[in-house]
């Protein structure tokens, strides 16, 4: 499945690989977005078609449904789903603390929501993407259509007293248009450079009007698996 892979992809595609062992009969999986998720749920497809693993999925974006179904596993809703088992998804940083930024795929909202509902996340990334301090990697925060520039300007005020180093707001483009999620949202990626208090800037944030929901993602990951270009897996 894994062909010749840039380094890159390969440290995507190990850890991947080794995700899919804490996956047992009969589990419901949440199923994150992003480059190394989808090497999961392959993996995923791979033992439901081989080796008969029987599991429901909760895709967290319309992509990851798609290529779930596409790979043969069952998908169901979070509402059908009720409650997970497990999430595996990917992350665009990750601290010592296990938190996380993520969005970068511009699907965190349904993402903290399936995570928020599982007795456990794990985490699959390359060795890039472990920091030291959040912040490197723009922080996404989406936002409702209506008045998106007033909440803008109003985070940007906000971030004026805050331990930041950066206090950009870029609205995401996809193309010549706003990018738009699959709620309907867009997406603020603030440009941070560190995030000192990372706990206090998800709590402020989300108190905004117009915020729907930002990429910080703390005290919800249990594990990470890092996956290195040369093969390596480490826990
Ligand atoms: C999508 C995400 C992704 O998990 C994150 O962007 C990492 O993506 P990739 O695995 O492609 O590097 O949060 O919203």
């Amino acid at each position: 499945m894994s062909g010749e892979l840039s380094p890159i992809d390969k440290a995507k595609f190990v850890a991947a690989k080794r995700s899919v062992d804490y996956v047992e009969d009969g589990m419901r999986v949440g199923l994150g977005t992003g480059s190394t998720a989808a090497w999961m749920v392959r993996c995923l497809g791979e033992l439901v078609r081989d080796d008969g693993l029987k599991i429901r999925g909760v895709p967290s974006s319309t992509r990851t449904a798609e290529l779930a179904r596409d790979v043969g596993i069952e998908v169901i809703s979070i509402d059908e789903a009720k409650w997970l088992d497990l999430t595996i998804d990917g992350a665009d940083e990750f601290d010592g603390n296990l938190n996380l930024i993520k969005g970068g795929g511009g699907a965190l909202l349904q993402e903290k929501i399936v995570a928020t509902a599982s007795d456990q996340m794990i985490v699959i990334a390359d060795i890039g993407k472990e920091v030291e301090h959040l912040g490197a990697f723009p922080l996404p925060v989406e936002v409702i259509p209506f008045g998106w520039q007033t909440t803008r300007a109003l985070i940007e005020e906000l971030l004026v007293s805050m331990d930041v180093l950066g206090r950009d707001a870029s609205l995401r483009m996809n193309g010549r248009h706003p990018y738009v999620t699959d709620e309907g949202n867009y997406i603020l990626d603030l440009h941070l450079g560190r995030i000192g208090d990372p706990h206090q800037m998800a709590m402020v944030l989300n108190q905004m009007p117009g915020v729907v929901e930002n990429g910080l993602f703390m005290d919800i990951c249990d594990i990470v698996i890092i996956g290195h270009g040369n093969g390596k897996v480490e826990t």
